[in-house]
């Protein structure tokens, strides 16, 4: 682009129809807030600079949206201007104006259109070429509410006329505004200047500029579109989960394109980033959370909760496994059998070949090739050698009230079930812990260690017996 863009996007409305406490740009689409998806896709553009209109619940929406722009590792300044009282969406961008730079192109977005394309409005800004005030458009088989697109005979844009201003004829029209608009900011600036609010809602409305542009001779263009999940808002929460079925279609259709094989497209959720070899195969009810990486050959199965980790090549996580690395991340070695109901939080390394079996919890801990845990077990802060057998209902008791520390079971260790390992310790390669024991203090390698209370038995011995009733 030969001229530099400035995003505005109004956010500002109440979102009454969301019936919510929670601004309604705040809603998540695929687990992101409506205004941050905006705020991304305008990242993508590289624009100058972005200015997010607040107004209705203005300090829970610039909190929720102050994370840093990035676009293509460089930052994009963002600031937030207040709309306070809000009178209409030309009044909206009206407290933009003063920080919007005359050299450039403003373009106006909406924090409720989760779903636009980059490349969709790189098109909308190419058209305006800093000279021309280009709307984004779609035809609608039922455009009851919007903004209708009124054309001369020629074809030519002459006006948009809001839904409830509209006569009979031009509700006729199919043709909607979107809501986008990119329009060279120094022409933005006179004719935001000449807005009024005499319409039926009382509103200075931005779509009155169309009106302005033609009367001072600017090239109006309409650059319609066919896809409108592209322009659909977000009203009320049936919209919002319309929109995000709709957006987990496309998502899953794209995953089988190339060649994700999914049981069924209509029941999986996408909502980070998923990225997968060959021959992965997702059975239902999976929901993907931040950013999981998938090798070759790896199955999924039904009803997995699979965040921010890398599951390696051949490795098989069978049903109700919840993995989640958070910022620590995690990852599930080649050839490796987790689960059903394994549960693998922030830090779990596991090697190769690793089993961790139902009711298992794994917490920053590395556990090398071939290392089982297969039943009700904890590990948290261990270091787990090759093969190691960690038996059925054993901890590690890595945790004194204050501090954590680290347990370290060496190569070839077999822990018996129902062992207690406190922390700090570690357990000598090639050793065995009898089952039942509590493990206070380092074992030598090779040793068989056993802390539990010595067995005694009483010969024939006779339990109480109940008295008899009345007695
Ligand atoms: C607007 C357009 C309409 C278009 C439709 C597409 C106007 C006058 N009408 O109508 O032509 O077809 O979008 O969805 O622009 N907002 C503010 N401050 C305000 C009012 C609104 O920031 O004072 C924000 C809202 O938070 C929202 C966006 O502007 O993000 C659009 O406002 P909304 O009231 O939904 O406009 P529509 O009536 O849908
Ligand atoms: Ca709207």
């Amino acid at each position: 682009m030969s001229f530099p863009v400035d995003v505005v996007v109004m956010a500002a409305g109440k979102g009454t129809r969301m019936k919510s406490q929670k601004p309604k740009v705040l809603h998540r689409l695929a687990g992101r807030a409506l205004a941050q998806r905006v705020l991304d896709t305008a990242a993508g553009l590289n624009a100058r600079s972005v200015v997010v209109i607040t107004g209705h619940g203005a300090d829970q929406v610039e909190a929720g949206l102050r994370a840093p722009l990035l676009a293509s590792g460089a930052a994009v300044p963002l600031q937030f201007v207040r709309q306070e009282p809000q009178l209409g969406t030309g009044h909206a961008v009206q407290q933009a104006e003063p920080v919007l730079p005359d050299d450039g192109v403003t373009l106006v977005l909406s924090g409720d259109v989760p779903l636009t394309e980059a490349a969709t409005l790189q098109a909308l800004l190419s058209a305006c070429a800093g000279q021309h005030l280009a709307l984004l458009t779609l035809n609608m088989p039922d455009p009851a509410g919007y903004g209708r697109i009124v054309r001369a005979a020629d074809g030519a844009v002459q006006a948009i006329v809001e839904h409830k201003d509209a006569s009979d004829t031009q509700r006729a029209i199919t043709e909607i505004y979107s809501g986008i608009m990119a329009v060279p900011t120094r022409l933005l600036r006179g004719w935001l200047a000449r807005l009024d609010n005499r319409n039926a809602q009382n509103e200075y409305y931005l779509t009155d500029v169309v009106k302005f542009a033609v009367a001072d001779g600017c090239v109006v263009l309409g650059h319609c579109i066919s896809d409108a999940l592209q322009v659909a808002g977000v009203n009320s929460p049936v919209q919002l989960a319309a929109l995000e079925r709709a957006h987990q279609r496309r998502v899953a259709h794209a995953l089988m394109e190339q060649g994700v094989r999914l049981a069924d497209p209509a029941r999986i959720d996408l909502r980070g980033t998923l990225e997968c070899g060959q021959d992965v195969d997702i059975d239902v009810n999976c929901v993907f959370d931040g950013c999981v990486r998938i090798g070759d050959g790896v199955r999924i199965g039904a009803n997995c909760v699979i965040a921010n980790c890398r599951i390696e090549a051949g490795a098989v996580i069978h049903p109700f496994t919840h993995i989640d690395g958070e910022q620590a991340g995690a990852t599930v070695g080649a050839g490796a059998l987790i689960g059903p109901f394994a549960r693998l939080r922030p830090g779990a390394q596991l090697g190769a070949e690793v089993h961790i079996g139902n009711f298992v919890e794994v917490k920053n801990s590395t556990m090398a090739r071939g290392a089982k845990a297969n039943h009700l077990a904890y590990l948290g802060d261990a270091t787990v050698g090759e093969r190691v057998n960690y038996g059925a209902g054993s901890i590690t008791a890595n945790y004194d009230g204050a501090n954590k520390h680290r347990t370290v079971i060496e190569a070839d260790v077999h822990i018996g079930s129902n062992c207690v390992l406190v922390a700090p310790v570690t357990i000598g390669a090639g050793g065995t812990v009898g089952g039942g024991s509590t493990i206070t203090k380092n074992t030598e390698p090779g040793a068989l260690s056993v802390a539990r209370g010595k067995q005694t038995s009483v010969a024939n011995y006779q339990r109480p017996q109940k008295k008899p009733a009345g007695g």
